[in-house]
């Protein structure tokens, strides 16, 4: 007879000093289905998951995987007994190609040689099983953030999965690409393979999954059918009090014009002819679709590219920005869409991790003023309710949003004259989010102006005074959210495709 579960974890417990980051927590996992962990930042959604792929020992409680108890020492152990997991932070070595990737420790080998032949015969196979288009033979480096997802998807499945943890897969993937990762999904599904999905994105849970269960605070709240259950529902038995909207209040006081962009454009990838004014106390959104180069257009002003046509103005004075060290000077802090890529040093504390860039303020001669630099920390610690025993604790142990909150402070800290956001609200639970908005409110109230990328056209909508769109390197453009609908944001968003 057939399991009724191909996973169960049964009262699992872990500890991690200064925080029991898993108390008594139950997963049932029915075969061929798709079972969604929700939760807020640091509620244990990952660590349980590293428990159950061999990363970390239980305390306590027990797995069974088919019927049998298992208990992996190691990853290449759940490996071999088809669990797979795709990781919330990817860890693909860079320069290497995408079958060296896929096929890392076990390079089928011919005549004491690595069979490249085979190698790149079975990506291909793989990939066209799972619709994937990425030339196997492409360095890993050079690709962006969704095809590198993919790969680690390809690769779950080259294992022969039965069981594929998939960590936030969608958390930087377009509503394009994530409708592909759902038909993948949805075959997996097909050939009896069990999901279980982690996801801020309460939309695209309901419309995936087949259970939903709810952990808050390392312990386990609930599990149900998708079906029965809708976002409000979710939400509450998440944060554990009803939570009435997701966008703050805020009173819209917008002045004088802090920044002037004029015909703006740069070249490969390039994009042209982008005109805005940015005032103080306003909040300019860009939409579009991906390619329509949003977040060139915010390297772009931060100096990250080159600049070619047209002219930056802050406050009346052209400025270049020719170097991310010459816009933070310039007054500009940005939060890059690679966040981890871009500057997270996971060894040091999540002190000096959100202070490094602000060290200069903190210093008097030539001494570091702790005190103040521990108290500036501890503020923003309080103000996004950063998940941590303390500042002292080590930037690795966070979990992957909580880092993101931090890197998030680092910039605050530096108090920028202008923001720019790229997709801030990335991988961050729907309590932390409404935090993030009422920070940026805070900022935009002291007469700040904020720049925000976002692919999620509802935070637009809830944020924004403007939304600037974006269509394959054209603005296309500006728009008052109280005036026009999404619709009309779609249309413009395709204007020149
Ligand atoms: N190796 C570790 N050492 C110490 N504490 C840890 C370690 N790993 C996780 N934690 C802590 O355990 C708790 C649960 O973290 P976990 O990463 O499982 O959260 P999560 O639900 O995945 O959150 P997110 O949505 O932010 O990814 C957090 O408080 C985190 O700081
Ligand atoms: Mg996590």
């Amino acid at each position: 007879m057939e399991n009724e579960y191909v996973l169960e974890m049964k009262d699992i417990s872990k500890t991690f000093p200064g925080v029991k980051a898993l108390d008594h927590v139950h997963l049932q996992v029915k075969p061929g289905t798709v079972h969604s962990l929700m939760g807020e930042n640091g509620a244990g959604k990952s660590t349980l998951m590293k428990c159950l792929f061999g990363i970390y020992s239980l305390d306590g409680g027990e797995i069974i995987l088919e019927g049998k108890k298992v208990q992996f020492e190691n990853p290449a152990q759940a490996l071999e007994s088809h669990v797979s997991m795709v990781h919330q932070e990817l860890n693909q070595v860079l320069d290497q190609n995408v079958m060296e990737n896929l096929w890392l420790g076990r390079y089928p080998i011919k005549n004491g040689l690595i069979d490249e032949k085979k190698m790149y015969a079975d990506t291909l196979k793989i990939f066209k099983d799972l619709d994937i288009n990425v030339n196997p033979k492409a360095k890993v480096g050079t690709l962006p953030v969704s095809q590198k997802q993919m790969i680690e998807i390809g690769k779950a499945v080259s294992y022969n999965a039965k069981v594929i943890v998939m960590d936030e897969p969608t958390s930087s993937l377009t509503e394009k690409e994530v409708e592909h990762l759902f038909r993948i999904i949805r075959k997996l599904i097909e050939k009896k393979t069990s999901v279980i999905y982690i996801s801020h994105k309460m939309e695209e849970i309901l419309k995936i999954s087949d259970d939903v269960t709810v952990m808050r605070d390392g312990k386990w709240i609930a599990t149900k059918p998708a079906g029965d259950l809708d976002i409000d529902q979710i939400i509450k038995m998440m944060v554990g009090r009803e939570m009435k909207e997701r966008y703050p209040h805020r009173d819209k006081k917008i002045g004088d014009v802090l920044m002037e962009v004029k015909d703006l454009s740069t070249a490969s990838p390039a994009f042209t002819g982008v005109n805005f004014e940015l005032h103080k106390g306003e909040i300019l959104g860009i939409a579009g679709l991906v390619g329509s180069r949003r977040t060139e257009v915010l390297e772009t002003l931060f100096g990250i590219r080159r600049k070619g046509e047209g002219q930056i103005i802050v406050e009346g004075k052209e400025i270049q920005n020719r170097s991310p060290q010459e816009a933070i000077a310039n007054g500009f802090a940005m939060l890059t869409e690679e966040r981890r890529k871009d500057g997270i040093f996971p060894d040091l504390t999540v002190g000096f991790n959100m202070a490094i860039d602000n060290l200069d303020s903190y210093r008097k001669n030539g001494l570091l003023n702790e005190k103040l630099m521990r108290t500036d920390v501890n503020k923003m610690i309080k103000a996004m309710n950063i998940k941590t025993p303390s500042s002292k604790q080590k930037m690795a142990n966070l979990s992957g949003g909580n880092q993101q909150k931090v890197i998030l402070g680092r910039w605050l800290l530096t108090g920028p004259d202008i923001l720019l956001l790229d997709e801030p609200t990335r991988g961050i639970d729907v309590g932390a989010k409404y935090e993030i908005y009422q920070l940026m409110n805070q900022l935009v109230g002291e007469g700040k102006g904020i720049v925000i990328v976002s692919s999620e056209m509802p935070e637009l909508f809830g944020v924004c005074d403007r939304i600037l769109v974006m269509s394959n390197g054209r603005q296309s453009g500006i728009f008052d959210p109280s005036e026009v609908s999404q619709e009309t944001i779609m249309q413009a968003s395709a204007k020149f495709i």
